[in-house]
Formats: structure tokens, C-alpha cells, sequence
């Protein structure tokens, strides 16, 4: 009797087990694998080693990955040194190389030989060499007790030693960064190559496919590529630009599958993620969503409204305004995102119960209750005390950054600020630089749109930020106008010399002396200044103590997380830019009640999708007709086109252009996004709807051969 009901239940209970005994959560060390992962990533699947991702004795996966740029990452696909990254990476770079004749972002552009290719001053690739762990030099002169300046400087000073000291090449560079909030640092040698050439990019409407209505949205249809080459001097090494140097051949090259991928098949992304925060307390996150979050999303809703309301009326302000609109919308459309995906997962809750466990562990612990006891308490003090400040900051810095005659201002007084410093007998040099600076923003400048988001959000900005935190001469100037924003607004925009290019060019002929005395009398000008004001007067300082004191703390935190809470959790260091794997599974998600997401998406959803001749859903004449024919030659699957698919891959900004690999290495896709649901992994990873948005590699080789005709590049390439 018995037998037969523990059979099953133990069956169960194996079951249950066996479902998810690996946590996609964590932005991991490379170099660290071994020891940490490897055999995790066997268990979901991973066919090759530890070494074969991390190795300084021979070519690993690593060598084949770059820093694009410092935003992006890309991957080496050939030994002539082709790279691939994003469209949304490239973008920069193929808009300065379009003109109205060949205008490259609508068209595409395809470099038919070597000679084609485009360089980019500026853009650069960065490998890693190789990553050493140097924690104990570096904290070796800290002491307890000593102030956070103290420990900073006797850091600092190690720091430097350990640069000037560190073995590498003559080509070769030292970075080095602190990880798990100061805890560990660890040294970067690297190799930047500062001759990348465009290579090739599809049209928009093809890699910007759905554009704002789509981004951080799946299901997704966007073949978000685009393609550069490293060039080398002859010698290998870096070099600046010459049309001597030649293609680059790398330490490593990635392997193409063609193979694509079923559910639960195992995947890993190499990347550079820029910035998470994972160990906050939960008071924090709370803070982060209800507060901060909010903040921002209230300001750019509002100035979105008016931009929209503008653009559709408007051809030429359309036109003007689509970058900056996406610009503004990216991380309103991510903050709405995480404010959501954490209520909905409970992400507070879960937290508390994380922390309630933790304290509970630690009072179990004589010597971790003399190093540790309070500071989560303390730290929970301090978020609520930086509260009113934080929230200020952001009021402030969303009200400078959408009101466009506000950022103009701003940038004068900055300007203006510099010259002062370096003495005013370099103004006119610097005037020069500063008013070419400007030009770019007047092109696309619309004064009338602007004042309107300038009254929407000069009354949110007052109704945000408490009175004393905005100032006395903020206030002042706010009696003046009535405490009416349209007045306020009136006066700015009708009599200010920062509306237009030709009344700034005017203002700025006069000698320095003149154009400081007479700033004043500019009402945007003014107004800025006494924003400024206030906040370097009752926000920065405090601000800037409070989060010193935090920081602190964090570091204590996350000292005594790793301590505790050890045995029943793996510690990743927060993203912060450096080269990171992370490993999940192929996988569909439920975001809400009765929606089941699958995880693939073929080109038959870009057809459902297309509007003709819309700005973000028309569809290229040739992919239409590629698809009627179904030719998609070997890149197709039963007939149809695998365009994107998802996967739990932990991933946040600065993975965009980040390979997909295979439980072999082999390059199946290219991470762009996540999803809309899932943005808040950056503060509140959860397996459940978290998820890593990428195109297949296939939709990217039959865009290059089949779409563009561009078969040299594919020649290149090692497909299997
Ligand atoms: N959401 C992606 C990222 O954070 C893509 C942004 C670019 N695409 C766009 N439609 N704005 O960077
Ligand atoms: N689009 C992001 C980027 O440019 C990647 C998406 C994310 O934040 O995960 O890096």
C-alpha cells in the first residue's frame, strides 16, 4: 500500500527536479567557467568545455568576440576579419555614409569588393586578451575602519602599480575594473583595432523592421544586422586607418550552423552587458519602479504625446523628430516594462522572503552578526533617505534632456563655464567647435513642438519636485511668469536667442565678456541657470553623500550576500561592460492570463505585419517576391523562413549585436532585445518571462545571398 503511493510521488518529486535544476540567471565570468558553470552547462546540453569559451593557451570563442564600439558587441565570422554586429549598432555609421543619392539607412548598402568598404573614424573593436584576477593586490592597503575616500586612494594607488606593471605586448592595453561592488577587480588586457569598415547593411525596412511599435516586443520579425571588417597592418597588429592596411585575420573565427533550434535546446550569448543592479535590498527596487521609474516614464509620456501629435500632422516633422522620438521612446518603453514584469512576478515579494532568509541565516552566525548585523537595515535607511533626491534628479534631468531649448541652454552654460576655465583667450576657437556642435541639433529642431513639451513638462517638473529642493531663484523666476508654464513659455521661446542657428550664431559674435553679461537677459538662459542652481545647491551634495553612503554599504551587502547566502546561491558580479557569458534555453513564455508565446518567428509574420508604404512596416519589393517563390534556397525550413526566436538568456543593453551560440559554439543567431514583459532582469531576473530576443542566422545569410546577392561574404564564412 504504502509502496504504491511512494512510488509516484517520488516519481514526482524527480520530475519536478529534473524540470528546472539549472537557473538560466547570471551574467558570468568567463574565465571563471570551470569551476563555476561547466558542469551546469553540460547538464543543459553544452557539447564543448570550459577551455573552448576561455582559454589564453590557444583560440577560444572569446578571441572571436569584440566590444563594438563600447555600446554593442559583435563577433569575428571569417578569417579576413568580418564582423557582425546589430543594424541598430551600425546605425550611426551607415547614416554618416548616406546622403539624399545614396541614402544607405532606406536602401541598404552592400560593398561589392574590398575597395568598397567604408572606414568609420572613430569606431573602433576591442578584444580581450586576457583576464586576470588581482583582487588580493589591490585590497591589500585597505584596512578596516578607513573612510571611503581613504580606501578609495590606497586602492587607487595599487591600481596603478598593478597597470603600469602588468605584462603584456606594446599594442596591447591594461584596464582594469572593480566587480561585486568593489569586492573583486580583475585586469583586462586588451587589443582595440581602430580601422573597422562598414561591410554591409540591409534597408530599414528590413533591420529596423516595426521600429518603435515593435522594440522590446515579441513575437518580433526584425533582421536587425549589419555587417564591418577589421583591418589590420600588415603585421596583424592595430593600426590607424590606411589603405595599405589589410583585412585582419583573427585568432578565432565563428562556425555557422544552419541546423536551427528546437525547444529546451541549450544556448549561451558573449557579450559586453553594460549595467544591472541584481543585489539591490528590496526597499531599493520598490524605490526603482513606484518612484524613479515612474518619474521618467511621466515625463517622456508626456513629451512623446506631443511629438506624436506633431508627427502625424506634419511630413517635415516627421521626418525631423523619428530618431529622437525613438531615442526617447527605447527606455520608456524598458522602464514601463520593469515596473510591470515586477509586479507581476511578485519581484518585491520574493525579495523580502530572499531577505528574510537571509537575516534569519545570519543570525545563526556569531561572526557574520559582528560583521554584518544592521547593514541591511542601514542600506534600507539610506534608499529611503535618497529618495526625495533621486527622484529630483531624475525630474531634473528628463526636464533638460526633453525640453530641447532647456538641453541648448544648458550646453551654453556649460560651454560658457569651460571657457571661463581655460581662459578667455580661447574663446573664439572654442566657439567655433561648440557652435558646429549645435548645428546638428537645429536641423532638427521644431520650436513650436518644443514649447509645447516645454509647458507640459515645466508643470510636471513642479508638481514632482517639492519646493525646496527646486530653489529660491527657481521659484522667483516662477512668480515672475505667474507660475503659468504657457507664460513661462511665451516669454522662453518668443524672446530667447537659442531657437535657431542664425540667432546663436549672432549672439555668439559678440566678445566674451559681452555674451556672459548678456546671457542673463536670455529668458531660457536665465531659467536654466536657476534650475541649475537649485539643484547643485540642495540635490548633488546630499545626493552625492548618500550614495557614497550606499555604495558602501552595497559593498558590505553584497560581501555578506555571498557569505550567507553561499550555500544556497551563486553570486554573478553585476554587468559593468566587460565580457560576459550567459546560458539559458529555447523557450516561449506566458506574460499574461491564457497567452502562450511561441518562440519562433518565420517570414510569413513579416508579410501578416506589412503595411505598404508605412515607416515601419513596409516591406522591400525583393522580399516580397523572394517570398512569394518561397526561395529561400538552404536557409529555409519546410518551405519556411525562421526569422527570430526567443531563448532565456540573460542578457540587458550592450548585448545587442551578441552572438547566439549552440551547445557547440556554432553561431545560430544575433541577440537585438528582450522582451517587453522580461525588461526588468535588470533588477529582478525571473525564469518565468525573462527572455533574450535574436535573429536567426539563417533570415541574416538569406537577407546577405539570396536578398542582396552578396554571395563573396558568404564564401567567406565556415557554414555547416
Ligand atoms: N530595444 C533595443 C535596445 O535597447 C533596440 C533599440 C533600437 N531600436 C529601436 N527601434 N529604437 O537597444
Ligand atoms: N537593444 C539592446 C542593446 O542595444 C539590447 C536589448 C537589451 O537591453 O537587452 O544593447
Amino acid at each position: 500500500m504504502l509502496q504504491r503511493i511512494v512510488k509516484p510521488v517520488l516519481l514526482l518529486v524527480l520530475l519536478v527536479l529534473t524540470h528546472r535544476t539549472y537557473a538560466t540567471e547570471g551574467m558570468w565570468l568567463p574565465q571563471l567557467l570551470s569551476g563555476l558553470n561547466e558542469k551546469e552547462m553540460k547538464g543543459m546540453g553544452m557539447k564543448i568545455s570550459a577551455a573552448d569559451i576561455y582559454s589564453i593557451n590557444k583560440g577560444s570563442l572569446k578571441d572571436a568576440i569584440v566590444s563594438f564600439g563600447g555600446f554593442c558587441t559583435a563577433e569575428v565570422i571569417s578569417e579576413q576579419g568580418l564582423l557582425l554586429t546589430n543594424h541598430h549598432c551600425g546605425y550611426d555609421a551607415i547614416q554618416k555614409h548616406s546622403s539624399l543619392q545614396n541614402n544607405f539607412l532606406e536602401n541598404g548598402f552592400w560593398a561589392k569588393s574590398a575597395v568598397e568598404e567604408l572606414p568609420n573614424p572613430g569606431l573602433f573593436a576591442t578584444f580581450i586578451v586576457r583576464i586576470d584576477d588581482i583582487t588580493k593586490a589591490a585590497l591589500q592597503d585597505v584596512k578596516p575602519g578607513m573612510s571611503e575616500r581613504e580606501r578609495q586612494s590606497v586602492i587607487d594607488k595599487r591600481l596603478n602599480e598593478i597597470k603600469q606593471g602588468a605584462r603584456k605586448e606594446s599594442w596591447q592595453d591594461v584596464m582594469i575594473k572593480p566587480f561585486y561592488e568593489g569586492n573583486q577587480y580583475f585586469l583586462f588586457v586588451t587589443e582595440t583595432y581602430h580601422d573597422v569598415r562598414l561591410v554591409g547593411a540591409p534597408p530599414s525596412s528590413i533591420g529596423k523592421f516595426g521600429s518603435d511599435t515593435d522594440n522590446w516586443v515579441w513575437p518580433r520579425h526584425t533582421g536587425d544586422f549589419s555587417m564591418f571588417r577589421i583591418y589590420a597592418g600588415k603585421d596583424g597588429r592595430p593600426a590607424p586607418y590606411s589603405k595599405d592596411n589589410v583585412p585582419l585575420k583573427p585568432k578565432y573565427a565563428l562556425t555557422i550552423s544552419l541546423k536551427g533550434m528546437k525547444q529546451n535546446d541549450f544556448t549561451m550569448v558573449l557579450g559586453f552587458p553594460g549595467r544591472t543592479t541584481e543585489y539591490l535590498p528590496s526597499e531599493a527596487v520598490k524605490q526603482t519602479v513606484d518612484v524613479l521609474d515612474a518619474a521618467k516614464v511621466e515625463m517622456r509620456d508626456a513629451a512623446l504625446r506631443i511629438m506624436d501629435g506633431y508627427m502625424r500632422k506634419n511630413e517635415q516633422i516627421k521626418i525631423q523628430y523619428a530618431a529622437k522620438y525613438a531615442g526617447t521612446a527605447n527606455y520608456w518603453k524598458k522602464w514601463m516594462g520593469e515596473m510591470q514584469g515586477v509586479k507581476h512576478t511578485n519581484g518585491i515579494g520574493k525579495k523580502q522572503q530572499y531577505e528574510a532568509d537571509y537575516r534569519q541565516t545570519l543570525a545563526a552566525n556569531p561572526v557574520w552578526q559582528q560583521q554584518y548585523a544592521g547593514v541591511l537595515d542601514s542600506l534600507n535607511h539610506y534608499y529611503q533617505e535618497i529618495q526625495p533626491y533621486a527622484q529630483t534628479r531624475d525630474y531634473y534631468s528628463e526636464l533638460i534632456r526633453n525640453v530641447e531649448l532647456f538641453s541648448a541652454a544648458d550646453r551654453l552654460i556649460t560651454f560658457l563655464n569651460d571657457v571661463y576655465e581655460k581662459g578667455e583667450g580661447q574663446y573664439e576657437t572654442m566657439r567655433q567647435q561648440f557652435l558646429d556642435g549645435m548645428q546638428p541639433f537645429y536641423q532638427n529642431y521644431s520650436a513650436k513642438v518644443d514649447q509645447d513639451i516645454c509647458v507640459s513638462l515645466t508643470d510636471l517638473y513642479v508638481k514632482g519636485v517639492p519646493a525646496q529642493y527646486a530653489g529660491s531663484e527657481f521659484a522667483q523666476v516662477w512668480q515672475e511668469y505667474n507660475k503659468d508654464s504657457r507664460v513661462l513659455a511665451e516669454k522662453a521661446y518668443g524672446l530667447s536667442g537659442l531657437t535657431s542657428m542664425d540667432k546663436l550664431k549672432a549672439f555668439m559674435q559678440q566678445p566674451y565678456t559681452t555674451v556672459v553679461a548678456q546671457m542673463w537677459k536670455d529668458p531660457a538662459v536665465r531659467l536654466v541657470m536657476a534650475l541649475r542652481k537649485g539643484f547643485v545647491e540642495n540635490v548633488s551634495r546630499p545626493l552625492a553623500d548618500l550614495q557614497a553612503n550606499i555604495n558602501n554599504l552595497q559593498r558590505t551587502y553584497m560581501q555578506a550576500q555571498m557569505d550567507v547566502m553561499g550555500n544556497k546561491k551563486r553570486f554573478y558580479p553585476d554587468a559593468n561592460s566587460t565580457l560576459r557569458i550567459t546560458y539559458g534555453k529555447v523557450d516561449g513564455y506566458t506574460p499574461r492570463d491564457a497567452v502562450q508565446y511561441d518562440f519562433y518567428t518565420y517570414l510569413d509574420g513579416v508579410m501578416e505585419k506589412y503595411i505598404p508604404g508605412d515607416y515601419e512596416f513596409d516591406v522591400p519589393a525583393k522580399l516580397i517576391e523572394l517570398y512569394k517563390k518561397k526561395d529561400y534556397g538552404r536557409y529555409g525550413v519546410n518551405g519556411k523562413m525562421p526569422v527570430c526566436f526567443i531563448a532565456s538568456n540573460h542578457t540587458t543593453g550592450g548585448n545587442s549585436g551578441s552572438p547566439a551560440l549552440d551547445a557547440y559554439g556554432h553561431l545560430i543567431g544575433l541577440n537585438f532585445d528582450r522582451t517587453w514583459e522580461g525588461t526588468m532582469s535588470d533588477i529582478n531576473y525571473d525564469p518565468s518571462i525573462c527572455r533574450n530576443i535574436m535573429v536567426d542566422i539563417r533570415y541574416v545569410l538569406f537577407i546577405i545571398d539570396k536578398y542582396a546577392g552578396c554571395t563573396r561574404l558568404v564564401n567567406e564564412m565556415k557554414i555547416i
